[in-house]
């Protein structure tokens, strides 16, 4: 793959001086998303699933056509994709369905320092509700996630285990096909938040067999507003919906009713249409390519900055050895914001604070982190650009007696 290429389907990047460091909180997205959602709204611009006419019959064919691609994506059947807001939505309807409903005093709750707010506080409301106790896995000095401190905790109470595949602060590759291994020997079943993982890493949920995955379209090239729930069948067929509304439903009286199967009774009203379609093409566009590709490009863009920011003295990396395109630093006593104000003056966009993830800045005994994350867009001239920058701003912070 050729990142300068690639840049060209990025109208965003025809502004040749901007450098854009923060995929991991949001990527841009490429021309052929932004037709896709065009395509939808000047042609077809319908709901699905209600309209007996044409025009509703093709936004319906569009938009189930992305949950096939969504199939395909990560290797699951056609009822076990619901799609969502995002991942926090999906990540939620597990929490508030399947643990509000499964567990009880006598439970726990396996999640980590490392996990985004989206993954660990869907569980501390359950924990607070059903009172199951939340267990922390120890991390390791490094930060990560281990098998052998997560068999300290993994024990026969254990009913669900929700974890990161990726982490989006240290861009560490959580264990995970291990792990669920482990927790379904126990009889636990396994959440995975994989936001960080589907933009940048091949996924196969029945390879790892997890039991539910969720992951986002804005971080992987799609629309906002749009997310995917994968969850296996015979698990969301017991779930009840947590969503009432149009189209999620089968017979209504006056006191009760009846629901679709999944995915439809989790789709509650008018599902994310044109962001679901614009997600298809996201996919089609990161196929094209090969993940495999991306993966092995932000790697090596990671690395080489890595080595970089090493040379430069007081840059501390927190994460050097991470497998991602994800670098979290700080400029010894310059604050992160004012780092990160510094690099926009440089016109290089990325992300200051605890990145949603405040767990893990306070295990790291900081108050916030410098975050750089790659994608398919980033070039090398792009990181010795940054790498200038972090010099030029430690320099003017230390001269003005920082
Ligand atoms: N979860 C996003 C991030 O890591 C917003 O920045």
């Amino acid at each position: 793959m050729d990142p300068y290429i690639l840049k060209k389907d990025f109208p965003i990047l025809d502004d040749k001086t901007l450098i854009y460091l923060d995929t991991a909180a949001s990527s841009l997205k490429p021309k052929q998303v932004i037709n896709k959602l065009e395509e939808y709204y000047e042609k077809y611009s319908t709901n699905v699933h209600r309209g007996v006419y044409n025009l509703s019959y093709v936004a319906t064919e569009m938009y189930e056509q992305s949950r096939r691609k969504a199939c395909e994506f990560i290797n699951a059947d056609f009822d076990e994709i619901v799609f969502t807001r995002g991942a926090s939505s999906a990540l939620n309807i597990v929490a508030s369905s399947y643990g509000l409903n499964n567990l009880t005093s006598d439970d726990e709750i396996i999640v980590s320092e490392l996990e985004h707010h989206s993954q660990v506080l869907p569980w501390q409301n359950v924990s607070n509700i059903t009172k199951a106790k939340l267990v922390y896995v120890p991390l390791n000095k490094e930060g990560r996630i281990t098998i052998e401190n997560f068999k300290k905790v993994l024990n026969n109470k254990t009913k669900v285990v929700a974890l990161n595949y990726v982490s989006n602060v240290m861009g560490y590759v959580t264990p995970i096909k291990e792990i669920i291994k482990l927790s379904h020997n126990v009889g636990a079943i396994v959440c995975v938040d994989a936001a960080q993982a589907a933009p940048h890493k091949k996924i196969d949920v029945k390879d790892i067999d997890c039991d539910f995955l969720a992951f986002s379209g804005h971080k992987m090239l799609g629309p906002t507003g749009i997310g995917v729930l994968f969850g296996k069948k015979e698990l969301l067929k017991e779930m009840p919906p947590i969503e009432f509304g149009g189209d999620m439903n089968d017979n209504v009286n006056l006191y009760d009713a009846t629901w679709k199967d999944s995915p439809y009774k989790f789709e509650a009203g008018t599902p994310p249409i044109a962001g679901a379609i614009g997600l298809g093409a996201a996919m089609d566009y990161i196929n094209d390519i090969g993940i495999e590709n991306i993966a092995i490009h932000e790697k090596k863009l990671k690395d080489y900055t890595v080595s970089k920011l090493l040379e430069i003295e007081d840059v501390v990396i927190y994460n050097k050895d991470a497998e991602t395109g994800i670098i979290s630093f700080n400029i010894n006593s310059v604050h992160p914001h004012d780092a990160v104000t510094f690099f926009d003056g440089d016109n290089i966009c990325m992300r200051a604070g605890h990145h949603c993830a405040q767990l893990i800045i306070k295990w790291l005994k900081v108050v916030a982190t410098l975050r750089v994350s790659f994608y398919l867009y980033n070039t090398i001239e792009d990181c010795d650009r940054f790498i200038e920058s972090v010099k030029n701003a430690r320099d003017f912070f230390k001269s003005a007696g920082f």
